[in-house]
């Protein structure tokens, strides 16, 4: 049976979303719910960049799940000395059940996942972030807020997260505003496979240059921030992005409910004011928690069949 990765949001139907939102509810009710599915199992985590919630929730989720995770720092590895991914990727799957990469460019998670016999997850690339926006996914229905009509949108700079949102929600039929500087749009890969997938889901995405446009009237706001890990630090890209700081002034323009996301770390005072994320309209610590469940939930999808 061909193992069943996880690289974008694109390799799991609207169905299959549905039933791991279903699953993360009752798996965040019940931590011991399929307590025994990993056990005997070891998942590899090989990490290039750092985490703090991307790693600890998948190795607690893991150990929950009976299973074990192994942290490998490529660094230690002979991959920084010049094995391939593809040859390291047919060692690997003979030792462990699983990995979970996060690195910079996403063909090297496609090099090893295409070489692989076991299940590979994408914990971050610098085109896409599916795990913290199928995470996401669950706070917004856990909120209520996953349902035709919601007013989402996403303000700063057009990273990975903001590639995953908008593949994740049009997935779902939902449309997604992004508010941003011209030189900073929407990644062309991502806009591509929304064309796509819009077709069949009806959903919208509008890219607008006047935040507090995008922000009229929104139920949800989403910032990341300003400077991804890989990318270059720009005064021309802080001097860009200043006007889409959330800040209150911003946030009056939007609906009196807006929730703020964040997928964190965050750097206060930049891309978003302490005022804001520490504010009643803030549910970054929700988002923050749900990694755990909805990465649990992923899991089970994975290894139950
Ligand atoms: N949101 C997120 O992925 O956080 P880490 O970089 O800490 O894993
Ligand atoms: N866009 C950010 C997300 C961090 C979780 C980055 O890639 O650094």
């Amino acid at each position: 049976m061909k193992a069943r990765h996880f690289l974008t949001l694109k390799d799991i139907s609207q169905e299959t979303i549905d039933y791991l939102l279903k699953l993360a509810t009752r798996i965040k009710k019940n931590k011991f719910l399929c307590k025994d599915l990993l056990q005997g199992k070891s998942i590899g985590m090989l990490f290039d960049k750092h985490s703090t919630r991307t790693r600890l929730s998948f190795e607690a989720g893991i150990n929950q799940l009976g299973g074990n995770s192994i942290y490998l720092d490529s660094k230690n590895m002979q991959l920084s000395r010049g094995e391939t991914i593809e040859d390291t990727a047919r060692v690997l799957s003979r030792y462990l059940e699983g990995l979970i990469i996060r690195t910079f460019s996403h063909q090297t998670v496609k090099d090893f996942a295409s070489n692989s016999s076991i299940p590979v997850i994408n914990g971050l690339t610098d085109s896409y972030h599916p795990c913290q926006v199928l995470s996401d996914l669950f706070t917004l229905f856990e909120l209520g807020l996953l349902k035709k009509g919601l007013k989402f949108t996403y303000i700063g700079d057009s990273n990975n997260v903001t590639s995953s949102l908008i593949i994740g929600l049009s997935k779902l039929g939902l449309d997604i505003t992004v508010g941003c500087p011209a030189e900073y749009e929407p990644k062309e890969e991502a806009v591509k496979i929304f064309d796509k997938q819009s077709r069949s889901s009806g959903s919208r995405l509008n890219i607008l240059n006047d935040p507090y446009q995008a922000v009229k009237e929104a139920d949800v706001i989403y910032t990341d921030v300003w400077v991804s890990m890989g990318d270059k630090d720009s005064r021309k890209k802080f001097e860009a992005l200043q006007m889409y700081q959330i800040n209150k002034k911003l946030l009056s323009y939007a609906s009196g409910s807006v929730k703020v996301m964040h997928c964190l770390p965050a750097h206060r005072g930049q891309e978003i004011t302490s005022e804001v994320m520490d504010g009643a309209n803030s549910v970054v610590w929700q988002q923050a928690e749900n990694r755990l469940h909805a990465q649990k939930a992923l899991l089970v999808y994975i290894y139950s069949r």
